[in-house]
Formats: structure tokens, C-alpha cells, sequence
């Protein structure tokens, strides 16, 4: 087997904090087997556009604790077509690069796969502040996200407490609820609605307006984003509107939306990203592709990207008709079993952030 000689990294999607510590291991420990590294600008439209930039350790150096990505993201549209895949690998092609890496979700992932298919070896890494990507336990930057979304709502609980307020508190995560609910309950929230659970906002309604009665001043309650009502209006800002009508209550929206996004990477986005991001390396030199960067019981494993796709469809209820024909049976238990734990945690936590909400 012939060793690589260069690699191509982007970030597509959403941008996590995090992702710029995943560049920073993947350049240095490439460079260090002799692999030059080649940043593509602005995810996969980069690829299309011809706009990348050589990539040294001393280009990376003092990026680990940035926010953001470096070198920078879209949602690419024209990706998604076949004459778009075409010319991504034409230009992989004329630069030499031999393989990629992509940081992302699970879009990006699919990208991954059509660059595989198209003879450009291609591994993802997970990047997301969502967590919501089935195959992983854990995706880059949702620990910074969960604790940016936590210092804010930690300084509107003392606000609302000085005004006797109660404040609804709309948090990112697109269908995944795991963020609204880690951080409802390190707030001490008093109710929590999210994607995955039913909520019973007649019994919310009913323990706010008892805990105003025992005299409670201020109130937290954080809904995601994903909530919606059977008329497809925002539940969190229906909830606070019910909320002031009914009980008369003085109440405060806010919105976290992209603040979630920025900031400095904690601890553990930086030290999964660097060991995500060697692995992969690792892998391509080993000269295997088509994979993604999972964390399965602490341990960094990877898993082949259309199993990841496929289960992830199943858990969200999105499998199209013919999505299972190439998995064996045994493979199909596997997704199954796998959907059953995500649900179940989801359930648990819930379960235990309602026990203590109060
Ligand atoms: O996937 C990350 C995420 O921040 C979601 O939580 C959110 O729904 C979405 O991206 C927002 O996307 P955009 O940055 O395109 O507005």
C-alpha cells in the first residue's frame, strides 16, 4: 500500500467549539508521519470552489482555544448533487489530495460517503453542539455548548429572582433534547420540554402556579428549539404567553440560539477532539475510509459511516423505504438495540430531571 502523501480536513455544517482542536491534532500529528495537510475553506463549497490553504503546525499553533472553525463552514447545497460530488473529487484531483477528513453532522457524514463512493477516501469526525448523532455517545462541542448555555440561564435565575420573574428559556439542538435537558436540570429548572417526551403542560402550569402560591420568586423553564405546537407555532414562546395570560405571571423570554455556538472549548470538546481527530489520521494512513469518529462507553471507536447514517435514520424515523437492503439481519439488531438505549437515556434523564423539579 502505497502511504499518503495528502490530506484535505473541512468543517460543513454548523460550526462547534472544538472543531478548531480537531484541526490543530489532525495538521500536527499528519505532519509528523510526513503528510502535508491542506485546509478547504468553507466546507465542502470550498471543494467546489477551489479555495484551500496549505496547512503547517505553525499555522495551527493557539487555535485549540478558539471557538469557531478557522477555516471555516457552510451547508452547501450544490454538494448534495451528483454533479457537485463530481466536482469536489475533480478537485481533490488537480490538488493531490489522496483523502479527507470532515468535521460535521450528520450531512456532513453523508458527503463523506458520496467523496468514498467517488474514490476520495474520506472519515468524519462528530462536531456538533446538538449530541445528535445516534452512533456516538458524544459529539464535539456540546460540553462548551451545555456550559455557555448554563452561565447564561445561572445569570437570568438571578434576575428573576431579584424580580420575583419567571423566565422561559429557549435552547438550540435542533430535534435532539439532551442539551435543554442537562442543562434544566444543572439550573434547577422547574420544567423542561424537549422533542423526544410529550409534554404535559397542564401539570407544568398547575406546579408554577402552586410554587408562586408557596412563594416562589423566581423560575427557570427551558424548552428546545424543536418543540412545536400541533399548529406548528414555537412552544416556548406559546408556553410563556399561556403562562402570563393564566397565571398573570410577569415572565421573560430569551432565546440562546447561535450564543450557544462561540466560545472557548472547555476541557473535554479539546482533549475528544485531538484524540477523535488523531484517530482519524491514524485510520486514513491505515488506509481505511468510509468511518466515523464514535465514542461508545468512553472508549473513541469507528464505525462504518453508512451503518451511522442508517441508525440514525431509524432513531429519528426517517428511514426511506430501501434504506435497510444492504444491512444484514444481525446489523439491523445492532440499530435497533442501539435506537432502544438512546431512548431510554433520553427517558431516564427526564424522568429524573421531573423527579427533582420543583
Ligand atoms: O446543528 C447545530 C445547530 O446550532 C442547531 O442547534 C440549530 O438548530 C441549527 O444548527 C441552526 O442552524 P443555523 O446556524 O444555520 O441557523
Amino acid at each position: 500500500m502505497e502511504k499518503i502523501k495528502k490530506i484535505g480536513i473541512l468543517t460543513s455544517g454548523g460550526d462547534a467549539p472544538g472543531m478548531n482542536a480537531a484541526l490543530r491534532a489532525m495538521t500536527n500529528k499528519a505532519s509528523s508521519e510526513g503528510i502535508e495537510v491542506v485546509g478547504i475553506i468553507g466546507g465542502y463549497s470550498g471543494l467546489l470552489n477551489n479555495k484551500v490553504k496549505t496547512l503547517t503546525p505553525e499555522d495551527v499553533s493557539g487555535i485549540i482555544g478558539l471557538g469557531g472553525t478557522t477555516i471555516y463552514t457552510d451547508r452547501c447545497l450544490e454538494f448534495a448533487t451528483e454533479a457537485g460530488v463530481q466536482k469536489a473529487v475533480q478537485t481533490c484531483r488537480e490538488l493531490g489530495i489522496e483523502a479527507l477528513v470532515a468535521i460535521g453532522g450528520d450531512g456532513t457524514f453523508r458527503g463523506a460517503t458520496d467523496m468514498t463512493i467517488h474514490g476520495v477516501p474520506t472519515v468524519g469526525v462528530p462536531g456538533t453542539i446538538d449530541n445528535d448523532i445516534t452512533a456516538t455517545d458524544y459529539t464535539i462541542g456540546f460540553d462548551t455548548a451545555q456550559n455557555t448555555a448554563l452561565e447564561m440561564i445561572d445569570r437570568m435565575r438571578d434576575t428573576c429572582e431579584s424580580h420575583a420573574r419567571v423566565n422561559i428559556i429557549e435552547i438550540m439542538g435542533r430535534d435532539c433534547g439532551e442539551l435543554t435537558l442537562n442543562v434544566a436540570i444543572a439550573s434547577g429548572a422547574v420544567a423542561a420540554a424537549i422533542p423526544e417526551i410529550p409534554f404535559d403542560a397542564d401539570a407544568a402550569v398547575e406546579r408554577i402556579r402552586k410554587l408562586r402560591e408557596e412563594g416562589r420568586r423566581g423560575m427557570v423553564i427551558c424548552i428546545s428549539e424543536g418543540v412545536f405546537t400541533a399548529d406548528g407555532k414555537k412552544f416556548s414562546e406559546v408556553f410563556e404567553k399561556r403562562l402570563h395570560d393564566e397565571l398573570g405571571l410577569d415572565t421573560k423570554f430569551a432565546r440562546l440560539a447561535h450564543v450557544q455556538r462561540g466560545g472557548q472549548p472547555t476541557i473535554r470538546d479539546r482533549k475528544t477532539a485531538s484524540v477523535m481527530g488523531v484517530t482519524a489520521i491514524e485510520l486514513l494512513i491505515e488506509g481505511k475510509s468510509d468511518l466515523v469518529m464514535c465514542e461508545i462507553d468512553g472508549q473513541i471507536k469507528p464505525i462504518e459511516i453508512r451503518w451511522a447514517l442508517a441508525a440514525d435514520r431509524m432513531y429519528k424515523k426517517k428511514l426511506k423505504d430501501n434504506d435497510l437492503d444492504s444491512f444484514t439481519a444481525e446489523q439491523i439488531d445492532e440499530m435497533e438495540a442501539l435506537c432502544d438505549r438512546r431512548a431510554a437515556e433520553i427517558e431516564r434523564l427526564y424522568n429524573v430531571f421531573e423527579s427533582i423539579a420543583k
